[in-house]
């Protein structure tokens, strides 16, 4: 019998945070993707990728995940990628080594010196692994990861989609400043939920107004009238979306071609969510 958890919405009520932060608000659509290990964040992102092409949008998908997941289901190869901590001399030229740190840099150009376009409309940003010293860090990986969603330009017509590690770590780090909307996946489990809540807490925290959840992986009605139950009448999200399980998911391995392909459930549900994000 699974374990259905206990009503979150009291708990979080009183500590819903709305205020904006110090940055000034960015323009254009930056979402970042947040969740417990294994809901389904990557395949995400790689699918909501592959609708917002398919709707004529340019996608820049960043993969701040050490894994490095997202550019096999993104179908990139790995020879055309060299994530950004691996590129000492643009970390050195921009933050500085050791001594003085830029804590500030002009990453405006990171896309076009460590990012990977594809004739498709799909470009690649791999940050690759940064060193654990925590949020307090002014390491140069840690510098840029908190600079990174402030500073890439986003024109109309174009979206940034982060996938982030398992967890909530990096919201310590500041990765998650910059963002226009927050996408909290989970599966229907008392504990994926419950991180997919504290993801958007921390994010309200970080003055990130557009927060939704994407249940994934529902199988049942059970699944649907449990999550419904954990979730209470909690008021983190704007709106709650559920994503069906999908048996043939495994089977494939670019996902892009699946958004892009035949017409699902899951990508159906996943053309939703990006309605929503496009609606101004
Ligand atoms: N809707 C779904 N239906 C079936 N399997 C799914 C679904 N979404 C994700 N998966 C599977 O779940 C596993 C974990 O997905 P992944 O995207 O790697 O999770 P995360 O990035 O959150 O760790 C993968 O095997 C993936 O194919
Ligand atoms: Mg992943």
């Amino acid at each position: 019998m699974r374990r259905r958890g206990k009503h979150l919405a009291s708990e979080r009520k009183k500590r819903i945070p709305q205020k904006s932060g110090k940055q000034q608000p960015l323009s254009g659509l930056r979402v970042i993707v947040t969740g417990k290990g294994g809901v389904g964040k990557t395949t995400f992102t790689a699918l909501l990728a592959g609708e917002l092409r398919e709707r004529g949008l340019s996608v820049l998908a960043i993969d701040a995940d050490p894994q490095e997941d997202l550019s096999y289901s993104l179908g990139f190869s790995q020879s055309e990628i060299t994530p950004v901590t691996k590129n000492r001399a643009y970390l050195e030229e921009k933050v500085g080594g050791r001594g003085i740190i830029n804590l500030n840099p002009d990453l405006s150009d990171i896309v076009t010196r460590c990012g990977t376009r594809r004739a498709d409309g799909i470009g690649l940003l791999v940050m690759g692994t940064v060193d654990s010293a925590g949020g307090g860090c002014l390491c140069p990986e840690n510098t840029i990861i908190r600079s990174i969603a402030r500073q890439v330009r986003v024109k109309d017509g174009e979206a940034i989609l982060m996938d982030t590690p398992a967890g909530l770590e990096h919201f310590g780090r500041g990765l998650g400043r910059g963002f226009s909307h927050l996408i909290a996946v989970s599966e229907p489990t008392a504990q994926a939920l419950r991180t997919a809540c504290r993801t958007a807490e921390l994010a309200g925290e970080l003055g990130i107004q557009n927060r939704f959840l994407a249940i994934n992986k529902i199988r049942n009605e059970e699944d649907f009238q449990i999550s419904r139950e954990i979730l209470g009448d909690t008021d983190l999200f704007a709106e709650v979306f559920h994503l069906p399980y999908d048996e043939g998911l495994t089977r494939q391995k670019e996902l892009t071609a699946l958004a892009a392909g035949e017409k699902r459930p899951l990508t159906e549900a996943i053309a939703g969510i990006a309605t929503l994000l496009l609606k101004k």
